[in-house]
């Protein structure tokens, strides 16, 4: 029982000296054989005109009393630039097949006034077009991922945002662009043709898609240095048949196929299931639909595999994450829901499932960045505060660009309730740019602690440190009154034998660079 002894155990949760009861969970992890780069953008996020994801959440206008600059306010974006947000998706979702980029250049208050047809039916200003994204994206120090419409738009169209976007030429659109205060062209990382084709974006087969998109694409004629990589609007939940048709028939004319699938505590779409104040079974529910996104990348994976066994096209989960019942009393077409401690496993969960799937897992945008779905920020007017998912994120922060470490996770148990049962523990582990190796882990048990000893084999380890986070309760949150009544703490454990022994409370999530 050498294996459990530990001198030092400083978790400021928790008593220090705690006896494990029982065989704890094994993570070894191997340092001699990495594996594929967790590429930065696979922390990528998403904002769609949609309810205050945009207007009010990020966008306050130049002459707001709101700090902000250029328009967008210091104190959200701050915390996003914190967060090391790596990639922003613009301008949907539903919203870009019906958008006109024309629409959002030039004067601000000559700019048409539209209807948001598919989110609330509220009125679209136009006041954040494309010039305004790019001021965001590059405050971010983030990449952008532009969403062209093939809804109500058109190979012209599209093309001529790129042109507008890209070219460094003399040619009307550019000038145009330089009229409008840019000189050089924009950094274009990604270019998606349509999104949801099977359903918002135009209820197509994926047969036809594939024929609008290979016309399409012709036509987007960047210059090499600006070229984005293109996307090809893929499948949903279960379905693998758009990314089998999709990598057979575009796959040289594409970059990647895009995938969404949403957690839904019920995985009904009718009743989803509370944001706050949900029953244990809900707990388990969730977290076990969530983890069904490691099925849907080996099976969408696999029909990829069929045409494109060198991975050459990447798998781009350009949509995730919870998705409840409204809040009581807000705009049903807005989205708004609160965010708690069990967002922040599922953030987690997905994180550690797209890691095991990087060498085709390239790119994944979480929904949405602020006031949407499973937001990182909430805001009320001039007040803002960092939810549960936000510091999932950003203490996930070192797996950006870091290679991943194969590890073997033995004893875990299965945490169960009902008819649901799911592993306790899930781990990831990865060495980062700063050198050091990284290990995150999950406990999905929201009422026992995990005991787990950690090794790598070939290296006396010294000690973990790092943070934890989690809470008393399943939903706990922040709000306005108490904003940082989750967050994240120091957790550290020094070894005994060139091995540590950590306990990982319930309902938690760890990450710590093991020295
Ligand atoms: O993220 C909200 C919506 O969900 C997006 O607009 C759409 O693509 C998806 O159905």
């Amino acid at each position: 029982m050498n294996y459990f002894k530990r001198s030092v155990f400083a978790l400021s949760l928790l008593a220090a000296g705690t006896v494990f009861a029982g065989e704890p969970v094994s993570i070894s992890i191997d340092t001699s054989k990495p594996g594929p780069v967790i590429n930065k953008d696979i922390y990528g996020q998403f904002a769609e005109h949609l309810g205050s994801g945009i207007y009010g959440g990020l966008w306050v206008g130049p002459n707001s009393k709101i700090p902000n600059t250029k328009g967008w306010r210091n104190d959200v974006v701050g915390a996003l630039k914190a967060m090391h947000v790596p990639l922003v998706r613009w301008p949907g979702g539903c919203f870009a097949d019906e958008y006109h980029w024309k629409d959002g250049i030039g004067a601000r208050d000559k700019r048409p006034v539209k209807v948001n047809t598919n989110w609330g039916g509220v009125e679209e200003s136009n006041a954040v077009g494309t010039h305004e994204f790019f001021d965001l994206v590059e405050m971010l120090g983030a990449d952008a991922y532009v969403n062209g419409n093939l809804g109500t738009g058109s190979a012209q169209e599209m093309s001529e945002w790129i042109e507008y976007m890209t070219s460094d030429s003399k040619s009307t659109l550019a000038n145009l662009r330089r009229k409008n205060g840019r000189d050089k062209p924009f950094k274009v990382a990604y270019f998606a043709i349509g999104n949801e084709a099977w359903g918002c974006g135009g209820n197509m087969t994926p047969e036809h898609y594939a024929d609008l998109y290979r016309n399409v694409e012709t036509f987007l004629r960047a210059p090499a240095p600006y070229r984005p990589k293109m996307i090809a609007s893929g499948g949903n939940d279960n379905d693998t048949s758009w990314s089998d048709v999709l990598s057979k028939q575009l796959k040289r004319q594409t970059d990647g196929i895009s995938f969404h699938y949403y957690t839904i505590p019920t995985g009904k779409w009718e009743v989803k299931g509370a944001a706050t104040g949900f029953a244990e079974q809900e707990w388990i529910s969730t977290l076990a639909n969530t983890l069904r996104m490691d099925e849907h990348m080996k099976r969408n994976s696999a029909a990829m595999d069929q045409h494109d066994p060198d991975k050459k096209l990447g798998l781009f989960v350009d949509e995730w994450g919870t998705w409840y019942d409204v809040e009581k009393g807000t705009n049903a077409g807005f989205l708004f829901q609160q965010n708690t401690l069990r967002d922040a496993l599922v953030a987690a969960l997905n994180f550690n499932i797209f890691h095991a799937h990087a060498d085709r897992v390239r790119m994944t945008n979480i929904a949405q960045m602020v006031n949407v779905l499973q937001a990182m920020i909430i805001t009320d007017k001039d007040k803002m505060l960092l939810t549960p998912t936000y510091h999932a994120f950003e203490m996930y922060a070192p797996f950006q660009n870091a290679t991943v470490l194969p590890l073997a996770l033995n004893n875990n148990r299965q945490y169960a309730l009902g008819g649901a049962s799911i592993p306790e523990i899930s781990a990831t582990a990865a060495r980062a740019s700063d050198g050091k190796v990284y290990l995150a882990l999950v406990n999905t048990n929201p009422r026992e602690p995990a005991d787990v000893a950690i090794t790598v084999p070939g290296q006396s380890v010294k000690a973990v440190r790092g943070r934890v986070l989690t809470a008393g309760a399943m939903d706990a949150h922040n709000t306005f009154a108490a904003p940082q009544a989750v967050k994240p703490a120091p957790f550290s454990a020094t070894a005994v034998d060139g091995k540590v022994s950590v306990q990982i409370p319930a309902k938690a999530v760890v990450v710590v660079a093991v020295e």
